[in-house]
């Protein structure tokens, strides 16, 4: 082992100050789902399997980040349980000197299969996709007709063990405003927080328009409608969502106003694409290719210096309300979410 095996308190600062402890590792860009906020309905081109990073190219990029100050990593896709043997590779993460957090961003389709041994090999926290509970609504967005298999596996994952699973549900005009009261009584009984991330423009599809997203003080104003808030101290300094306590004590829902109030000024995290790209924001135009210093042999110590070089000019912040603003060539599902 290699003296940045350990966990060497460092940490790794931006050129704006921000601490990054977060690395999101996405593990394919295929899902079995076509959101419409991220996939094309079809004709999708996918990575060639040569070009993703294998399960050992993986970990070793998270041992680096370990070492330099990388505590939470959060597995990504596309569909992550697209990628055969993924609890392998949790195993593997969870190994890793200085990683506190494992967690997984899914939309739940093969959790009823896979939830107990995803626990077993070491994942800790899941965020589970789900926009709508009428089941046309689900069929409509996902363009796949699978409620019925995701509300199973998410049931499965908390008898499994899973605490504190999240659900994210993209806010759309027009689609959400049916939605949001019912999914928030789901997560009160079940004991899930609903967060609602205003739609971004990373659709495969480039249909985004400022028109089409469900802004946080709409979802707001439709809850309180229901249900008193009281909003929870300092969130956005954990976190992206603004969060919110049900007065009556039982359960909160998040908010992410990715679009109208960004929390880039507190983002701590870095992403890494499933063909071995790093990427300081979603909304990134620029890239450092650590697969190619990977398979260039590159050492520990040049692996080192491209995270460095590449984190200390993350962006301030993204452009979407800029006129300069430029949707990246990846969607969604290709960036990981
Ligand atoms: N805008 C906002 N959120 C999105 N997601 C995917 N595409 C978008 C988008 N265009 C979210 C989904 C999923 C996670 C991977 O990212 O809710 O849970
Ligand atoms: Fe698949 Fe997630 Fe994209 Fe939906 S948002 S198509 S579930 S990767």
């Amino acid at each position: 082992m290699t003296a940045l095996a350990e966990n060497t308190g460092q940490t790794l600062v931006d050129g704006m100050g921000r601490t990054i402890v977060n690395l999101r590792i996405s593990v394919t860009d295929r899902c079995n789902f076509r959101c419409t906020y991220c996939m094309p309905a079809d004709n999708v081109e996918f990575m060639p399997r040569e070009k993703l990073l294998s399960f050992e190219e993986i970990t070793r990029i998270a041992r680096i980040g370990a070492g330099m100050g990388i505590k939470r990593l959060r597995l990504t896709g596309g569909e992550p349980l697209m990628r055969k043997d993924l609890p392998t590779l949790i195993s593997m993460l969870a190994k890793l000197d200085g990683i506190e957090d494992i967690a997984m961003t899914t939309n739940a389709f093969f959790l009823k299969e896979h939830a107990k041994t995803l626990k077993e090999a070491g994942l800790k926290r899941l965020n589970i996709s789900l926009d709508a509970l009428d089941p046309e609504k689900f069929r409509d967005v996902n363009r796949r007709d699978c409620l019925k298999e995701v509300l199973e596996g998410m049931r499965v994952s908390a008898e499994v063990g899973f605490k504190s699973i999240k659900v994210n549900a993209v806010a759309m005009k027009n689609f959400s405003e049916t939605e949001i009261l019912g999914l928030i009584e789901m997560g009160r009984s079940e004991g899930f927080e609903i967060r609602f991330i205003e739609f971004m423009p990373l659709d495969s599809d480039r249909n985004w328009e400022r028109d089409k997203v469900l802004f946080g003080h709409e979802i707001l104003d439709l809850i309180r409608e229901k249900h008193d808030l009281v909003p929870v101290e300092n969130s956005l300094e954990i976190g992206p969502a603004s969060e919110y306590d049900f007065a009556d004590g039982k359960g909160r829902v998040g908010i992410i106003t990715a679009v109208s109030n960004p929390f880039c000024d507190h983002c701590n995290r870095i992403r890494m694409t499933a063909n071995g790209k790093l990427r300081t924001c979603l909304f990134s135009t620029d890239e450092t290719d650590l697969k190619e210093l990977i398979r260039g042999n590159a050492s520990d110590e040049d692996i080192v210096k491209a995270i460095k070089d590449a984190v200390l000019i993350k962006e301030p912040g993204h452009k979407i309300n800029l006129d300069d603003f430029e949707q990246p060539q990846r969607a969604m599902h290709a960036i990981g979410g």
